[in-house]
């Protein structure tokens, strides 16, 4: 029996629109390395989400070349990256960001956050001329433990980074389930005046793979598809995202595949924690971590696929992600076990 998936938000190809766009446009002729019309096409239409920022947008295709080639683009040799220790950046990239040369300083995490006050601290001990100077800050929307920066929060940090003359740029691999989330008084357009830059995965929210990074600061601009270039980012068949990109900005599919996303989330959340489940992370959005004896885990694995997040000699966190093909009569299923287990 194949098992139930709640293992990422990745493990589907792509969401049907994608997958009919893509054999419509299949036999067609295009332009290269992004400069073909159904780029453009995506591109204004994310715009127009963007409040018409003036932005340049790049497709790319993965969330740690994303984050590479900006960092890259941020900092000289002797500067660094800001990021909480929790930060996808300085976890699970494999040293992506010190392979082309450049520290990351890292910062205590609050539920999975930056504190704009420690971030202001850092960068006064590193005035130092001995220690690398502290020239950007990568936070994450959605942070790496499902929590999200409200309006107050990415403001605070981007005051900041106006005081230390820093850029914050923020990793937006689940960008649309933060977006989403219950409460969220942020919108894409608010990313576009906060930050200086910023990306919106497909890959996460019903795309086959692709992240569009969103450049607002006129410095970041120029040769920035060169640096994509150098770093293997700039894809011949650049079209294959746009596609993608022109189908999630038509009616809105984008919000609504990670509105899904949500809705599943919360109601397993909510499940959870009426049957007394304790939650690690007080996550709003498409990824929840609860604990779990470790025979209770053993038994779920039979049946569920999942990640173990955290593992203790008792106890185990582990974690389940909903994706935009979640469906409900799955949760139920997991929850009615989960009521039989403890
Ligand atoms: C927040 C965040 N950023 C970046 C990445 C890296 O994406 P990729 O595996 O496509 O390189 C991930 C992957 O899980 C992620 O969760």
């Amino acid at each position: 029996m194949e098992k139930i998936y709640f293992r990422n938000d990745y493990s589907e190809i792509a969401c049907p629109e994608i997958i009919e766009n893509i054999q419509k446009y299949s036999r067609g002729h295009y332009v290269g390395y992004g400069e073909d019309e159904i780029c453009e096409s995506a591109r204004n239409k994310i715009k127009k989400y963007l409040g018409d920022a003036d932005c340049d947008i790049h497709f790319l295709v993965g969330g740690t070349q994303a984050n590479t080639v900006m960092i890259d683009a941020m900092l000289k040799p002797w500067e660094a990256v800001a990021s909480v220790v929790s930060g996808h950046i300085n976890v699970h990239e494999a040293g992506s960001i010190e392979s082309v040369g450049h520290r990351i300083e890292p910062l205590p995490e609050h539920d999975g956050k930056m504190d704009p006050d420690e971030l202001d601290k850092l960068c006064v001990v590193h005035e130092f001329e001995h220690m690398t100077d502290i020239k950007g800050v990568y936070i994450s929307q959605a942070t790496e433990v499902g929590t999200v920066y409200n309006k107050r929060e990415l403001l605070a940090l981007r005051e900041v980074c106006d005081k230390h003359n820093l850029y914050l740029f923020v990793d937006g691999a689940r960008m649309g389930s933060a977006m989403m989330a219950d409460g969220m008084d942020l919108t894409l357009r608010d990313m576009a005046r906060i930050a200086d830059c910023f990306y919106i995965g497909a890959t996460k929210n019903g795309g086959m793979i692709g992240e569009a990074m969103v450049i607002v600061n006129d410095e970041l601009k120029p040769c920035y598809r060169r640096l994509m270039k150098q770093h293997g980012a700039l894809l011949a068949k650049g079209f294959i995202l746009g596609i993608q990109y022109d189908t999630l900005f038509t009616d809105d599919l984008f919000f609504r595949l990670a509105r899904h996303e949500n809705e599943m989330a919360m109601y397993l959340k909510e499940g959870m924690k009426k049957l007394g489940v304790k939650l690690l992370f007080d996550s709003v959005t498409n990824q929840q971590f609860p604990v779990f004896e470790n025979d209770i885990v053993e038994k779920l694995a039979e049946k569920y696929q999942f990640e173990v997040w955290e593992p203790g000699d008792k106890e185990t966190t582990i974690r389940f992600v909903c994706s935009w093909a979640t469906k409900k009569e799955d949760i139920d299923s997991l929850l009615n076990d989960i009521h039989n287990l403890i």
